[in-house]
């Protein structure tokens, strides 16, 4: 496995360390109102044993147990502070929970009636895409259901566009900055800084065709355009500009990046931002004849 991908997993664990910290009993039960229309909506019904991969604070799982208590579930997560987190919220009879990663499962083939995953495949690159889906499937009983929620692009033509153009520039500016860099700390730092290295760029035309190719058949898919919060918004640019104000950069630069954070609010007058978009995507596997 290439060794940047293992140093972001290392920063991205630290990462959900750090969020799960912040996370409450309280904060995930007001969402699970949410994730239980969301699988009402989708018609993820489970009876049997259900995975839950990337499972986080558990909260997936929490919402399948209240629509049916008697389903086995098995969540996987990379982050072990997340898994802590889970075993806390979720009935400790008929759950087991496992760290590993996802590329790296330890299931024998067709071990689930049903499989979920929810904003956990955009942290991985296309290649690693397809072996997630891959090893998903395979063990993923026949006709048994995988449900997909994830990030979408906007426009997939624009993203395009941007990621062609982001690599050539950045990776100008990568190759700079490499130069200068000697500490493997700071080296794998660059990783999660600098854009050349993201991978969240999940486009729903890329994941239906590694769908297909798993000849898993899709019976639903949805891009999803949430509403945009102004109200969130500028509270969000009232934040960054404390941050420039409060920093120790010089004054001229705290001058420069106020004036564009104020050109924001202006922006925001004359516009009307659309929302983040997710897909889901409800996949069936065949039964072999
Ligand atoms: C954005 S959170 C989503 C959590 C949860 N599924 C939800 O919908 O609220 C992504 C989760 O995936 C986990 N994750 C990321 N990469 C992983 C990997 N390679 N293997 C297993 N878990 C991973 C992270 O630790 C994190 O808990």
């Amino acid at each position: 496995m290439n060794r940047v991908y293992f140093a972001k997993k290392l920063l991205e664990i630290s990462e959900v360390k750090n969020k799960t910290r912040k996370s409450t009993i309280k904060k995930v039960k007001e969402k699970l109102k949410e994730r239980i229309n969301k699988f009402r909506r989708y018609r993820f019904y489970v009876n049997g044993r259900v995975l839950d991969v990337g499972t986080g604070s558990g909260i997936d799982l929490l919402a399948l147990f209240s629509i049916n208590p008697e389903i086995e579930a098995v969540g996987v997560d990379i982050s072990k502070k997340a898994l802590k987190f889970a075993r806390d919220i979720l009935p400790k009879d008929r759950t087991h929970l496992v760290q590993a990663d996802v590329i790296y499962l330890p299931f024998i083939k067709e071990t689930f009636d049903a499989v979920n995953i929810s904003y956990m495949l955009h942290h991985h690159p296309p290649k690693l895409l397809r072996r997630i889906i891959g090893n998903l499937t395979a063990i993923l009983r026949q006709n048994g259901v995988m449900l997909i929620s994830e990030p979408s692009v906007k426009s997939e033509a624009d993203a395009l566009r941007q990621e062609i153009y982001t690599l050539k520039y950045d990776l100008k500016n990568y190759l700079e900055i490499r130069r200068k860099v000697s500490s493997t700390d700071t080296q794998f730092h660059l990783y999660s800084l600098v854009s050349i290295f993201d991978c969240n760029t999940m486009y729903p035309s890329l994941l239906k065709q590694i769908l297909i190719e798993n000849d898993l058949k899709i019976e639903h898919f949805e891009i999803i355009t949430e509403k945009f919060d102004r109200k969130e918004a500028k509270k969000l640019i009232a934040t960054i500009k404390t941050q420039i104000k409060r920093s120790d950069i010089p004054n001229y630069e705290k001058a420069y990046l106020l004036d564009k954070s104020n050109a924001l609010y202006e922006k925001l007058k004359l516009i009307d931002p659309a929302g983040d978009r997710s897909m889901v995507f409800k996949v069936k596997k065949k039964a072999r004849n």
